[in-house]
């Protein structure tokens, strides 16, 4: 039997789901929101799968109009799928041959190194835990000519970013390579590329966003990309026609319509929420990486934490890169989830 030597020398990504319950824990393992959609986002939903659509192949009717409005941007520069794991595969697809040097944080998002993989490409990294990260990024990329270098904004795990300003000097520096900023917390930390780049937009920028985090759709897997239109007719060479249902792109253009009622929960979570987590992190001198996105990373977390916050029935994220040894992230969430962590951590380590 045959098997593409690209595809035999990559392994699974697995995260770890096993186990995982929503109703028997509270998850603060993926970084999503902890509180449910406002009832008017669900009622609508329920009315869709009520209207006996369901026979019909997805059409997207007012899906990127919708988008435009929210990201500021023409629809040809807009481009949807299934989640941004999609996208982000979509984009090494379409610009990486093998060989070809990508550029990705350490540590970072699993997929980076995942899709890099499987375009077959040589991949190098440059270190997100150092302090002055777009010094280091302009490093390595005048190193040697670099295909695709990609940047979390906020990079996940660490929560740390380049200021967006900064980034797109970098990009603008470099036109030759390919710069593809994911943005999938940029609804909590209130700093995007998308303002600036609005009315000229470089031709190598693409970036990624998701209904996955503040907007509450991780189920429903839904993420889009804002790029060039000549990138844009090249990832649709790459996704198939239909790959978003139609319940997808339906719950988008809902909580797009009522977008300030659901975005409202991520400013609580970074205004009210997480300096409470911080506060009694601090408290009981357990230290943790500054952080402008809803998770936090504490370096030392696992031997400490990890199996205390276990006893009180919250999950957290025990990290699997090796430069991460030993750490946590925990999901900083709405007001019950708070109340149950800062509970939790008042008690005595068990
Ligand atoms: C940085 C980052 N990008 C992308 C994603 C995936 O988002 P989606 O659910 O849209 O595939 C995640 C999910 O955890 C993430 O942390």
């Amino acid at each position: 039997m045959h098997f593409c030597r690209s595809v035999l020398d990559v392994h699974e990504y697995r995260p770890p789901l096993q186990g995982r319950s929503t109703t028997d824990e509270l998850l603060l393992d993926f970084n999503e929101r902890t509180d449910p959609l406002p009832p008017v986002v669900l009622e609508a939903l329920a009315g869709w799968c009520l209207g006996g659509r369901t026979q019909v192949y997805p059409e997207y009717n007012g899906f990127l109009e919708a988008l435009s409005s929210y990201t500021g941007l023409p629809e040809d520069h807009l481009f949807f799928g299934v989640g941004s794991d999609q996208l982000i595969d979509c984009v090494f697809r379409a610009v990486t041959d093998p060989g070809d040097v990508a550029l990705i944080p350490a540590p970072s998002f699993a997929m980076y190194a995942h899709s890099a993989a499987l375009a077959q490409a040589d991949t190098r990294t440059f270190d997100m835990m150092a302090s002055d990260l777009a010094g280091v990024a302009r490093e390595r990329l005048a190193e040697r000519r670099v295909r695709i270098a990609v940047f979390g904004q906020p990079n996940n795990p660490t929560g740390g970013m380049i200021p967006s300003q900064v980034l797109l000097e970098l990009v603008r520096d470099n036109p030759e390579t390919w710069f593809l900023v994911d943005e999938a917390y940029a609804e909590f930390s209130g700093d995007s590329l998308l303002p600036l780049v609005s009315r000229q937009f470089p031709q190598n920028l693409v970036v990624a966003r998701t209904f996955s985090k503040a907007f509450g759709l991780a189920a429903l897997r839904i993420g889009y990309v804002v790029a060039s239109p000549a990138m844009v007719m090249q990832l649709a060479k790459i996704r198939g026609p239909y790959d978003l249902s139609s319940l997808a792109s339906y719950a988008a253009l809902v909580v797009l319509r009522h977008r300030d009622e659901v975005l409202s929960y991520a400013t609580e979570v970074m205004s009210i929420y997480k300096p409470r987590v911080e506060a009694a992190l601090r408290s009981r001198k357990i230290a943790f990486l500054p952080s402008q996105a809803n998770f936090l990373l504490i370096p030392g977390g696992v031997a400490l934490l990890a199996d205390h916050l276990k006893s009180h029935g919250i999950r957290t994220r025990v990290m699997g890169q090796p430069e991460l040894t030993g750490a946590l992230r925990i999901s900083i969430g709405g007001a019950e989830a708070t109340r149950r962590l800062l509970d939790a951590l008042s008690t005595p380590l068990s």
